[in-house]
């Protein structure tokens, strides 16, 4: 065993390790339990030999602990300057959904007359024919008391076919001023068609206090006409019936893809129908024990369906009922 070519044997073998397994696999090879220069070791017999032999195994300990931290920091500077996070890249997108467009109507609706100082009030699916038709003013022989027209759970259980009846029972729990809306499900048996559908929504709106006049309900409704369809656009109020309203009132829109010229959406007549309204009877006052000749108001009831179906061009009412997310996903 010649001490000098072993050291340099060693020490050329641990410059070339390049990986931390690669220099144990050296270090074993010359230092460890077995290796040429631990056996030597055990045989030595004079104090020369024993000294360069210690001084090889001296310099080959350095050098594997030296390159050891060398190969250590690499591995750091490596795993700094590669395992570094991204922040740019991209992240995993996780699908989001949204609130179907009847929910965003509605909550748009609510949000308006919020803005005005209305409260939103809660109302009932399931009502009695007392507050869905004697309470409004609807004669015995009306169409809409008909099973024909309207669900009976019994003879006088009803799916409300209007949210009418929140008005009715908004009064009976408070004095004016009332300044309410509510909005809600309504159910009518209708065959389902492109513009019908046995259950949609309605907004109740509902105003009552001293010295209210129709010039409160032009104004109402014109400014929520103007946040629903754009600020350019205009109201009309046309006569009409309701037998909770005295007197009744159409309101229709100025159209808004012809700007009142006449196309196919206003069926040329520059004017679109959007809902009913009109200054409460005061048969309907008297029910709730309000004083007509004290207050007044005005009421209104609008379909959200027609008011998406208007504002975005929709072919068929059904479409929103069908749950398909590529046409759901469009809004
Ligand atoms: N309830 C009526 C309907 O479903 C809409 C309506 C008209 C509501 C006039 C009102 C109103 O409050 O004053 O056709």
């Amino acid at each position: 065993m010649e001490p000098q070519a072993l050291r340099e044997e060693a020490l050329a073998a641990v410059a070339a390790a390049s990986t931390a397994a690669a220099l144990d696999d050296v270090r074993v090879h010359y230092l460890g339990r077995k290796s040429p220069l631990k056996l030597a070791l055990r045989e030595v017999r004079d104090r020369e030999t024993g000294m360069a032999l210690n001084a090889a195994r001296e310099a080959i300990e350095r050098a594997v602990a030296a390159r050891q931290e060398e190969l250590e920091r690499a591995e750091l500077d490596r795993s700094i300057a590669e395992d570094r996070v991204d922040v740019t890249l991209p992240g995993t997108l996780h699908p989001r959904g949204r609130l179907h467009l009847i929910s965003q109507v509605r909550r748009e609706v609510e949000d308006i007359f919020l803005g005005l100082g209305y409260e939103v009030v809660d109302g009932r699916e399931v009502e009695t024919t007392r507050y869905l038709f004697d309470a409004l003013n609807m004669p015995e022989n009306h169409p809409t008391r008909s099973p024909l027209h309207t669900f009976y759970l019994d003879d006088d259980t009803v799916l409300r076919s209007e949210t009418s009846p929140s008005q009715i029972h908004t009064m009976e729990a408070k004095q004016p001023p009332v300044f309410m809306v509510s909005l809600g499900r309504c159910y009518r048996r209708d065959t389902p068609d492109a513009t019908h559908f046995p259950i949609f929504h309605q907004v109740e709106g509902l105003a009552v206090d001293r010295g209210i006049t129709l010039a409160d309900l032009k104004g109402t409704l014109r400014t929520l006409l103007r946040a629903l369809f754009g600020e350019e656009r205009e109201a009309k109020f046309v006569t009409h019936f309701f037998p909770f309203t005295e007197p009744s009132v159409e309101v229709l829109v100025s159209c808004f893809q012809c700007d009142g010229a006449g196309c196919s959406m206003c069926r040329h007549s520059g004017w679109i129908e959007i809902g009913g309204s009109g200054m409460v009877d005061p048969n309907v006052l008297r029910f709730v024990g309000y004083d007509p000749e004290e207050v007044s108001g005005f009421a209104f009831g609008w379909g959200l369906e027609r008011i998406a179906i208007l504002r975005h061009g929709l072919p068929d009412i059904r479409d929103l009922w069908a749950n398909d997310l590529r046409f759901l996903e469009q809004f």
